[in-house]
């Protein structure tokens, strides 16, 4: 199991540090969550504090779009080269059209379904997608509850995976934990983000690696 701490829940008054912390803690990636106050009822960083947090970084981004024009906000992070910049299927009406455009620009294409939407939604966009970051909250903060019922939508998605696509792999982002972490596995689940797990330990590196199994 990969895992992608998302810096939402570090301390910004000491950001540098904590990039630095869960780098050298072992982690796999860094998780970075973009969000417009219109698809989600919050706002984080820009490019200005992204920027600066590439720099430290020892790891590759993760960039997660919740907003509403994905265009817009891929031509702001494009020139970082992240591994990979993921958008929400319900933010977007032609996704094709981004997953081509993210390709191009040499950026990993990944999708992301809210706790309602169904993996079928997305089966035939899965042979151009290199991942499906499925929510197990619902977006816009950090520290919330785990949706249980995404145990079932990861095990229906690797099914699909299996037909479509082999090589995407599945990240699932919200409430995820120690106690979760064997469910997630076991249900084909590839990389887990975790914010407030992570951030919220005495020991990063312990916290991190409690998930790397
Ligand atoms: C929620 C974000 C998550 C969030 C996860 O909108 O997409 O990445 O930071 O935080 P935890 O792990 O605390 O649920
Ligand atoms: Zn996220």
């Amino acid at each position: 199991m990969l895992v992608a701490p998302s810096i939402l829940s570090a301390d910004f008054g000491i950001l540098n540090d904590e990039i630095t912390a869960i780098c050298d803690g072992g982690c796999d990636l860094i998780h970075v969550d973009v969000m417009d106050g219109h698809f989600v009822p919050n706002m984080t960083i820009g490019p200005v504090v992204v920027n600066s947090v590439d720099k430290i970084a020892t790891k590759p981004l993760d960039i997660h779009l919740m907003v509403e024009d994905n265009n817009f906000f891929i031509d702001l992070y494009a020139h970082l080269k992240p591994e990979y910049i993921s958008f929400h299927i319900e933010s977007e009406k032609h996704p094709h059209r981004i997953i081509q455009k993210l390709r191009a620009l040499g950026i990993k294409p990944a999708i992301v379904l809210n706790p309602h939407s169904t993996p079928e939604s997305i089966e035939y966009l899965l042979e151009d997608l290199d991942m499906v970051l499925l929510m197990s909250v619902n977006p816009g903060f950090g520290g919330q509850k785990f949706i249980l019922s995404v145990i079932e939508k990861a095990t229906a998605l690797k099914k699909l995976i299996l037909k479509r696509n082999p090589n995407c792999l599945i990240e699932v982002d919200g409430g995820v934990n120690h106690k979760n972490i064997q469910d997630l596995k076991d249900a084909g689940v590839d990389i887990v983000v975790a914010g407030s797990y992570v951030y919220g330990a005495d020991d990063y590196s312990k916290a991190i690696k409690s998930l790397q199994i």
